[in-house]
């Protein structure tokens, strides 16, 4: 008999089958055995009926409990009440393990708990469909850069230098010398894409950011485009197709499972171009009216943090973008602008529905001298940028790029509410257990 899977078996039909899997849940109805099996591709009723109460498919399911592993074989019929609209009339049951009590009931269980059984919870509906989207998103980022000629450029891991920030590093040893695990492949990118034209690293970023939010992870994934020549509007447009690119590949190929989710689909329908963009001034002004009495106005060039990316979430139906940030509050990579260099080239895109910022990127510094200076004002070691810096010696250009992260885009196709459910085994702050 052949082996298939259940998201497959509408090409068996009326076909003798065998499904490996799970057993998700059982009832039973007077002379009917119901076993509701999940393979991991979906779930499907194997029912058994019989009039004799001793039949051996009856006595293999009275064994059976929650998660034990079987292997099933069978007639496909179509069943229009039936969960997927098949079911499998049983003819063998072959045990394979009888599970012991599993945790996680159909009952309602504490996040905690959950998070502490993180190995088993990724069995859930709802998990499972949460972790489908999050595979057709990041195959939906590699079809956007590989059709449009980006090269991958698998970036470092451990590293000799900082790119965000010296306070989130992740220290390590290499050998006998400190080592950090990358924060962001950008500046590895920035000579990939001299010598490739556009490129794309997408890989495992780390940050020991001491912020609990619903936002952050210390360890996510980050799809980084590089493209030498762009400049801040042509990164601005990249980050545009790309989001729209993912949504409707989202729409197009994962309505089951955000139904599953019970994500309304509607917002995501409705996202248009151009996404209204905003520079750092001009927001300034809307958040402090924004804001509620008891909250603390924000001074020119505070940074936004998660109270100010939700009101700016909020402001349109579409991603908002900001732009022009004060040099300050930037990273040191970041090129200023022409007429006012107290400004950052820079843009965040925040996601609508109170997402916040999906995408971080800008122009870069292509000129030596001022990058020289940049490293020194921020105390950086210069000897570990010198590659960095050799790039403004041989054929400098301007250049832009960004990076968005996997999990909160996820987090806002799936229109769920923190992003530790993005991940299959996510890294949270003091967590990484299991
Ligand atoms: O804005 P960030 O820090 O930018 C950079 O790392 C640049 N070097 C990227 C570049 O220009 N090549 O991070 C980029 C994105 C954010 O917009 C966010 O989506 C995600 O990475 N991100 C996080 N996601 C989850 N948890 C965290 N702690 C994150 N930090 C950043
Ligand atoms: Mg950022």
């Amino acid at each position: 008999m052949k082996w298939v899977y259940v998201e497959d078996i509408a090409a068996h039909k009326d076909q003798d089958v065998e499904i490996r899997g799970w057993v998700y849940n059982k009832t039973s109805m007077g002379k009917v055995r119901f076993i509701l099996v999940r393979d991991g591709t979906g779930l499907i009723q194997a029912t058994a009926f019989s009039k004799d109460e001793n039949n051996p498919l009856f006595a293999a399911y009275d064994k059976l409990t929650q998660e034990s592993s079987l292997i099933v074989r069978g007639h496909v019929r179509e069943d229009k009440r039936a969960p997927g609209g098949y079911e499998l009339s049983l003819a063998e049951i072959e045990i394979v393990q009888i599970a012991q009590d599993y945790p996680i009931t159909p009952k309602e269980h504490s996040t905690p708990f959950l998070m502490e059984h993180r190995h088993l919870w990724l069995r859930s509906q709802k998990q499972h469909a949460v972790l489908r989207v999050r595979a057709e998103v990041i195959k939906a980022i590699r079809d956007f850069f590989d059709d449009r000629g980006f090269r991958l450029m698998d970036t470092p891991i451990l590293t000799p230098s900082a790119c965000e920030g010296t306070t989130t590093l992740f220290e390590t040893k290499y050998f006998d010398q400190a080592a950090y695990l990358s924060q962001s492949g950008q500046l590895y990118n920035e000579a990939t894409a001299a010598a490739f034209g556009k490129v794309y690293c997408f890989g495992p970023a780390f940050r020991a950011e001491k912020s609990k939010t619903r936002r952050h992870l210390i360890e996510f994934w980050m799809v980084e485009p590089e493209v030498a020549f762009a400049r801040l509007d042509d990164t601005i447009e990249l980050g545009t197709d790309l989001i729209l690119f993912i949504v409707e590949r989202v729409l197009a190929r994962r309505r089951g499972d955000l139904e599953e989710i019970e994500r309304d689909p509607k917002p995501l329908e409705a996202l248009t171009r151009p996404f209204p963009r905003y520079t750092y001034d001009a927001i300034l002004p809307i958040l402090n009216e924004k804001k509620t009495a008891e909250e603390k106005p924000l001074s020119y060039g505070d940074d936004f943090g998660a109270p100010e990316e939700t009101i700016i979430s909020s402001l349109s139906t579409n991603p908002v973008l900001i732009t022009h940030f004060p040099a300050k509050i930037k990273a040191f990579y970041m090129q200023p602008d022409a007429q006012r260099p107290d400004l950052a080239l820079g843009v965040d895109f925040m996601a609508p529905e109170g997402y916040g910022e999906v995408i971080g990127g800008g122009e870069r510094i292509h000129d030596l001298a001022l990058l020289e200076e940049r490293i020194r004002e921020h105390n950086l070691p210069r000897e570990a940028y010198e590659w960095y810096i050799d790039l403004r010696k041989y054929g400098s250009v301007p250049h832009a790029g960004f990076g968005m992260g996997v999990e909160r885009m996820v987090s806002w196709m799936c229109g769920i509410k923190h992003i530790r459910e993005t991940i299959p085994f996510p890294r949270l702050l003091y967590r990484i257990y299991p």
